[in-house]
């Protein structure tokens, strides 16, 4: 230990405090109890404020040797904090916190775990910051659709070019700063979210990168943080919500005529005034069983509208117009009233050869063939994904459990889901083309996108799909 600290001395050229190592061996030899709060005051004074402020205004980091600890009390989950101070946590920074001085990192300093213990206790009573406000970001309401938004505009907003994450089991991004791998074990979320509030309260030049941001933008890159490094993340349901189980069909029937069925048509046949010139048409409500949709995706659908589905943005979202009362009133309305069954409206899906008007993949696109055997392994994979997995909704839903197309939404959409079962049709389209279809969408209809979905996936729904041919 003492050479790391004495390393880090150097790197900062800060050989004077060199004194403050044999302190820290002098103390710990002791055995400080937690509960021996002015030793512990001793030791950060006499040890950990060498490095670190404990009071003062914000400043660059390039006047600072180590991140200000003024707000310690209110920033740090404490088993995180107790973690990384008897050495037990990842590094912070790949570079260094100063990396202007030394390109290495350096190994922070260790203390035995009752110290720690006794220093948490010292920074939660000493060091609470009054701006943070408790209860501010509440982490049992985060849902699983905030968190993919929080990963978008964690991207979009060029955090990551600074600050690594993990995804799919690589580090991804800048190691500029300090690394956000652990992010969700970390942070207490109600200072993340202040700090979000105005970086520049905490650490001038740390980016005013979400000052653009709205309140649900800021509310989502917490909420996919407040995730990072957590496992079996418990998220919210907000279909479990008291809202959920007292809605109401009569209120939900309302809320349809005065806000559904200017698209969707008065009686759900998708023929509502505003519908004439919208590619894709509105959905033919009359020809979808509800009851058989997943709630999860329901709710996203309207809540979040259709671009939160991989679909088209003309669905719009509903979730600040009718408040969750009304979400829920709506669908409870959907489920009591849609029950398919009805002929689809347009080119009934189980016709083969069926009618295809897909637009052309991109060239680069249609040259790709399928890289996997297939084995059945792979189309075990596919099927999976096909039924039950594939996000945000499970193919079957729409392209039916046989693969005519009959499933609970099929019945609804203009022109129908593929009919996968059509050997006639199936064989003229090329697999590099099914890539691009599943990735992309089909535009102009109610085949949505599986952006996320990787590759490998996407191959092995192609072998399951081709599977179904006959
Ligand atoms: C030799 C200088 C030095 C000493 C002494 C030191 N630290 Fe640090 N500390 C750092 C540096 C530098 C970092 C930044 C992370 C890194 O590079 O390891 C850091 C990081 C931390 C962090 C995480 C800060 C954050 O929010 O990123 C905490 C908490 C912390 N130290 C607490 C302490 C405590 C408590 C003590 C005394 C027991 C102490 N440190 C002693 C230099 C020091
Ligand atoms: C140009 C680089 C850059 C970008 C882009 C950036 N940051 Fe930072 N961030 C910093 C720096 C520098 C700090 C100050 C802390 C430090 O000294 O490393 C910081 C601090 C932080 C901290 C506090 C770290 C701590 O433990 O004290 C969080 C959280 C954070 N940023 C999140 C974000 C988010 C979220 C975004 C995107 C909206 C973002 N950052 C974009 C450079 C950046
Ligand atoms: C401005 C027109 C418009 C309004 C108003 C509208 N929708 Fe839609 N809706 C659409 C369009 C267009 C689609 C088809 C989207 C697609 O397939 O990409 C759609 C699709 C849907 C779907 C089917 C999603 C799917 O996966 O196929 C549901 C459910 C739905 N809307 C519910 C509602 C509810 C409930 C309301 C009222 C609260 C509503 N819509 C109001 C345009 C509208
Ligand atoms: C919300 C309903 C819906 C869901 C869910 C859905 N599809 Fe589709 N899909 C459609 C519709 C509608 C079409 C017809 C589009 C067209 O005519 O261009 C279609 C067409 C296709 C095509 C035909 C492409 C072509 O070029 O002819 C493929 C392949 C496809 N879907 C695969 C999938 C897979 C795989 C999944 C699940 C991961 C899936 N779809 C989920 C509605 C859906």
């Amino acid at each position: 230990m003492q050479r790391g600290v004495i390393s880090m001395f150097r790197g900062l050229g800060v050989y004077v405090v060199a004194a403050g190592v044999l302190l820290v061996g002098l103390v710990s030899s002791q055995q400080l109890r937690a509960g021996d709060q002015p030793r512990v005051k001793e030791l950060i004074k006499n040890t950990c404020a060498s490095c670190h402020r404990f009071e003062g205004k914000p400043d660059s980091r390039f006047k600072l040797k180590a991140p200000d600890l003024m707000w310690a009390g209110s920033k740090y989950q404490r088993t995180w904090l107790i973690g990384w101070l008897i050495g037990k946590e990842a590094p912070l920074y790949a570079k260094g916190y100063r990396w202007d001085l030394s390109q290495e990192p350096a190994k922070h300093m260790t203390v035995s775990e009752a110290e720690a213990n006794g220093i948490a206790d010292y920074f939660e009573k000493h060091y609470k910051d009054r701006r943070v406000k408790v209860g501010a970001f509440d982490v049992s309401k985060v849902t699983a659709m905030e968190v993919e938004f929080g990963r978008g505009a964690y991207k979009a907003h060029a955090c990551i070019g600074c600050h690594v994450i993990e995804e799919n089991g690589t580090i991804v991004g800048g190691p500029q700063s300090a690394s956000l791998v652990e992010a969700g074990r970390r942070y207490n979320m109600d200072w993340l979210y202040r700090f979000g509030q105005n970086p520049q309260d905490f650490t001038p030049h740390s980016g005013e990168f979400l000052a653009d941001a709205t309140d649900p933008q800021l509310r989502a890159v917490i909420g996919f943080l407040a995730v990072q490094g957590v496992k079996d993340f418990k998220y919210y349901e907000p279909w479990t919500s008291k809202e959920f189980k007292t809605a109401s069909v009569d209120r939900g029937k309302l809320l349809y005529k005065e806000y559904c069925s200017q698209c969707h048509g008065a009686t759900g046949h998708g023929d509502g005034p505003a519908a004439s010139g919208l590619k894709p048409r509105p959905a033919v409500h009359a020809n979808m069983a509800f009851d058989k949709l997943p709630m999860e995706y329901l709710y996203n659908v309207v809540n979040h509208g259709g671009r939160a589905v991989g679909k088209s943005t003309s669905m719009p979202y509903w979730g600040l117009t009718i408040g969750q009362r009304g979400v829920a009133d709506v669908i409870a309305y959907l489920k009591a009233t849609f029950k398919g069954g009805a002929e689809a409206a347009g080119a009934p899906s189980g016709v083969c050869p069926q009618p295809r008007n897909t637009q052309q993949a991109p060239s680069e696109f249609l040259a790709k063939a399928n890289p996997l055997p297939a084995s059945a392994e792979h189309v075990q994979a596919g099927r999976k994904l096909y039924m039950e997995t594939a996000k945000p909704l499970a193919c079957m839903n729409c392209h039916g459990t046989r693969g005519d197309g009959a499933g609970p939404l099929g019945g609804g959409l203009i022109p129908p889901p593929r009919n996968f079962t059509c050997g006639a049709t199936m064989k003229d389209i090329p697999d590099g083309q099914l890539f691009w279809t599943i990735k992309n969408g089909s535009p102009g209809t109610g085949m949505m996108a599986f952006a996320d979905m990787r590759d490998q996936e996407v191959w092995q729904l192609i072998l399951y799909i081709r599977s179904l041919a006959q």
